[in-house]
């Protein structure tokens, strides 16, 4: 696990953009994972402007999203389908063929999860994962005590996610109370992943995920064992880690970042 500190969440979301576009332009054919939530929409923003401003070119990549709540119609504006279309997709170049999120509504949840799995599958796996990190630790709907070897599956919502995320329901008790999402195994085998967390609500969380021990109390924690992941946070966020002179070195001397710092 490596650790990138930005002066701020416009400058940490600036670096994960960057990142993306380096490696669809490397990869036409990128199978990139998706994360939603209110992190991500920087990210989003940035990567339409540069398809807009620099040619950036969705055309021939693919995209498996994290999760999908149950009981949603992808016409919902509150699912995760509507969030990327809006974020993302409209105003991109993608071919909506390409783009996967798990059927929040399918009539066969089990069904669904196995072939969203089978689906990953068959595009080859996935090359670059984005996740945010939820103030309990989970990384997609993965809550407290996920299995670290869990697959795409349906989850319940704990109280703390759907607190964090009431207000787009206007209320927790208008949120639907599950979720399909990718399991702590499913991400664990993306060639590469990113974590993008901004702000000072994030601080513990972060902390506890990348400095505390590996638990299944915080999904995050299993990123320790996964052999391509990059934590990137704000000051903010790094707010309560141990080891920030540490990480600010290796970004200032591993030559991945180094480009990264000239531009
Ligand atoms: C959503 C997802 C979640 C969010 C996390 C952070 O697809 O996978 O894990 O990334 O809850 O959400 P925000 O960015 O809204 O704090």
């Amino acid at each position: 696990m490596e650790v990138i500190i930005q002066p701020n969440q416009e400058a940490a979301a600036d670096l994960v953009a960057r990142v993306v576009a380096r490696d669809l332009r490397a990869n036409p054919h990128l199978v990139l994972g998706l994360a939603t939530g209110r992190t991500m929409e920087r990210v989003y923003r940035r990567l339409v402007m540069k398809h807009r401003e620099q040619k950036l070119d969705f055309s021939l990549c693919s995209t498996f999203n994290l999760d999908e709540y149950v009981g949603l119609f992808p016409t919902d504006p509150n699912s995760y389908r509507h969030y990327m279309d809006h974020h993302l997709f409209q105003h991109v170049n993608i071919d909506p063929r390409n783009t996967h999120l798990p059927n929040g509504m399918a009539e066969n949840l089990d069904k669904e999860c196995d072939a969203y799995e089978k689906a990953i599958h068959r595009f080859g796996g996935i090359d670059l994962q984005l996740l945010g990190i939820g103030k309990a630790g989970h990384i997609g709907f993965n809550e407290p005590l996920s299995a670290l070897r869990s697959r795409t599956r349906v989850k319940a919502l704990t109280p703390v996610t759907l607190a964090q995320n009431a207000a787009f329901f206007g209320g927790a008790e208008n949120m639907p109370r599950r979720a399909i999402t990718m399991g702590v195994g499913t991400i664990l085998e993306s060639r590469r992943c990113i974590l993008l967390a901004t702000g000072e609500e994030k601080a513990d969380i972060v902390a506890r995920a990348i400095e505390g021990p590996l638990t299944g109390m915080v999904s995050a924690t299993a990123l320790q064992l996964h052999t391509h992941c990059t934590v990137v946070v704000d000051e903010a966020a790094a707010a309560k880690l141990k080891e920030v002179e540490y990480y600010r070195w290796i970004f200032e001397n591993e030559p991945e970042w180094q480009q990264f710092q000239s531009e």
